[in-house]
């Protein structure tokens, strides 16, 4: 990160999506080239049960008119695995026709569930994502919680962003396994698999064939490729080790392995995860390498290490800060005592006025680390929040020195209800981008102002920055869309980023039906406008809504 931006990201993006995110990461590296159907479903199921609590994980995969239970963790697991369920049957049944995912909580209640034979009919609530590769359904996760443990709206998104994760997984698995089993269709099959796939001589390790994913991504041409050994993918630096490795490797099958560089064609990197097996190909033993492309995953992976030193730093500091405290009441006694007995010495005053200085630093730092603790909702002041927020943003010089400032609070803003850490990380986000967006404008202006209308909390975050074009206002929520440096690029100077800020902003508040409007032009500035349904508002919707709950 730049040094001439200190930038405040401490738990800016919040450690519960930090945590989410990296669960979601930690899982497609997990699935990242394994080649055994029933191995990657059984890792899919294990890390839906642990990252979205439930008693059970059903997978079940689509074979004609039926869903094949394939994967099973659950209390009656031979039960479930011996009851294929028909397209439209029952919920999972049914979310393998629509397509949509969706939570039947507490179905022993509607009636609509399928009752598997020799199961017991008990209090249970389901979620039933897709598993869908480019629009077509191949298959359905279930999840179960039993008693009147329900599913929540935060749950559906969470595992509809992990069925995404192991669909692709599963597709090259399964393509990989008819690859496996018949040399018909070979060339077909090999080239729909979205990753590069390389078979080689096990002996002098020249290629034998490749895959059309492989010739997009290392620029080589296929007659290129053929007169190449595997060797001539690695950088020089790491050929003999590969060598040993691949030496030694050759009788594992499938062997695995991490964090192995590739060099394409025209010199750049790239991180590759490579899964290998023995297979016979032209009638000879032959070697068939799957390399997964892990370059970006390993970036935000870095990215997050990074932005969790920076969150043990934030403890550290408040903890330094509390413990700060006492020498510093200490100080303060003390030069009081002196002052009453030695009115003449002035210089007594200035001691006491930056001690009070430092005492509301550390008071402001404590409040952040506090809140940032909690987890539980309750009622906000947004206007204390946001003050709270931009003191703490002082810490910038950048931002403490060159920014003309301009706040204005609603003294009449009504409290939201939501948890304290969700909403500052949201609107932090936001004014990072703010304060990015002014950092080589001549105008360097940031204006924050709350108001409130019918229930509802309107937060303005307007600066007078480098704005947007359509086409990047279009994409701004996308997760991984930046227009800026990413942050492990050395000696550069202005904004960084990973793309992460605002998708996260939009998902923390979206917890709260919180909505962002965005206004922008090239060279214009930017406005984002946050709009919060009030404490009273949501109880109100609330009693007159329906309850999330599909019957
Ligand atoms: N106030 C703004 N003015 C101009 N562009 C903006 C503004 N806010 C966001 N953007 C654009 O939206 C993109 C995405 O923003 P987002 O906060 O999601 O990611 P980031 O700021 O690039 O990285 P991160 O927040 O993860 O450090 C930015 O890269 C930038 O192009
Ligand atoms: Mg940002």
């Amino acid at each position: 990160m730049s040094t001439i931006l200190p930038k405040n990201r401490i738990g800016s993006k919040g450690s519960k999506s930090l945590s989410r995110l990296s669960a979601l990461l930690e899982t497609s590296q997990e699935l990242a080239g394994k080649l055994e159907l029933k191995e990657l479903l059984e890792a899919l199921a294990r890390r839906a049960q642990d990252l979205v609590h439930s008693d059970g994980v059903t997978l079940y995969l689509i074979e004609g008119d039926f869903l094949k239970p394939l994967v099973s963790l659950e209390d009656y697991s031979e039960e479930i695995l011996s009851t294929p369920l028909q397209l439209g049957q029952g919920i999972s049944g049914g979310v393998a026709v629509s397509g949509e995912a969706e939570i039947a909580n507490r179905v022993d209640l509607t009636g609509r569930g399928f009752l598997i034979p020799g199961t017991p009919l008990e209090a249970e609530s389901l979620l039933c994502a897709p598993l869908k590769y480019e629009n077509e359904v191949i298959g359905v996760m279930t999840l179960n919680r039993l008693g009147e443990w329900e599913f929540t709206p935060a749950d559906l998104e969470f595992i509809k962003g992990l069925a995404n994760l192991g669909t692709a997984a599963i597709w090259n698995a399964r393509l990989y396994e008819r690859l496996a089993k018949s040399e018909r269709n070979y060339r077909t099959l090999f080239n729909s698999i979205g990753e590069a796939v390389i078979v080689h001589d096990p002996e002098t390790f020249r290629i034998l064939d490749i895959s059309e994913a492989a010739v997009r991504r290392y620029g080589f041409t296929r007659e290129e490729f053929l007169n190449m050994t595997i060797l001539h993918l690695h950088p020089p630096e790491d050929r003999e080790s590969i060598r040993s490795r691949v030496m030694q490797g050759v009788r594992q099958s499938p062997a695995h392995y991490d964090n192995i560089r590739h060099r394409t064609k025209d010199g750049a990197l790239v991180e590759v995860s490579i899964s290998a097996v023995n297979i016979e190909f032209q009638g000879r033993p032959a070697r068939l390498a799957l390399a997964v492309d892990v370059t970006e995953q390993q970036r935000v992976r870095r990215e997050l290490e990074q932005a969790r030193k920076l969150e043990s730093i934030g403890l550290l500091a408040s903890g330094i800060a509390h413990n700060l405290n006492g020498p510093l009441s200490g100080i303060q006694g003390f030069t009081e005592l002196l002052r009453a007995t030695h009115p003449e010495v002035t210089e007594l005053d200035i001691i006491l006025k930056q001690v009070h200085k430092i005492k509301d630093i550390i008071r402001t730092l404590m409040l952040k680390a506090h809140h940032q603790e909690e987890v539980t909702p309750r009622r906000i002041q947004i206007n204390e929040l946001l003050k709270t927020e931009l003191a703490f943003l002082e810490a910038n010089l950048f931002f403490k020195h060159e920014v003309e400032k301009h706040f204005d609070f609603d003294p009449q803003l009504p409290e939201v209800w939501g948890v304290y850490g969700d909403f500052s990380q949201a609107f932090l986000n936001i004014i990072n981008n703010a304060i990015d967006a002014i950092y080589s404008t001549p105008k360097k202006a940031l204006q924050v102002r709350t108001s409130h209308e019918n229930g509802w909390v309107t937060v303005e975050i307007k600066d007078s920055g480098i704005g947007m074009s359509e086409d990047i206002l279009s994409r701004i929520f996308e997760p991984f869309f930046t227009t800026k440096l990413p942050p492990d690029s050395e000696h550069v100077k202005g904004p960084t980023g990973t793309g992460l800020g605002l998708p996260a902003s939009r998902e923390l508040l979206a917890r709260y039906d919180g909505r962002i409007e965005v206004w922008s032009q090239p060279h214009q500035g930017a406005v984002f406008t946050i709009m919060l349904p009030s404490a009273e508002q949501r109880r109100i919707e609330q009693k007159d809504g329906e309850r999330y709950s599909v019957a």
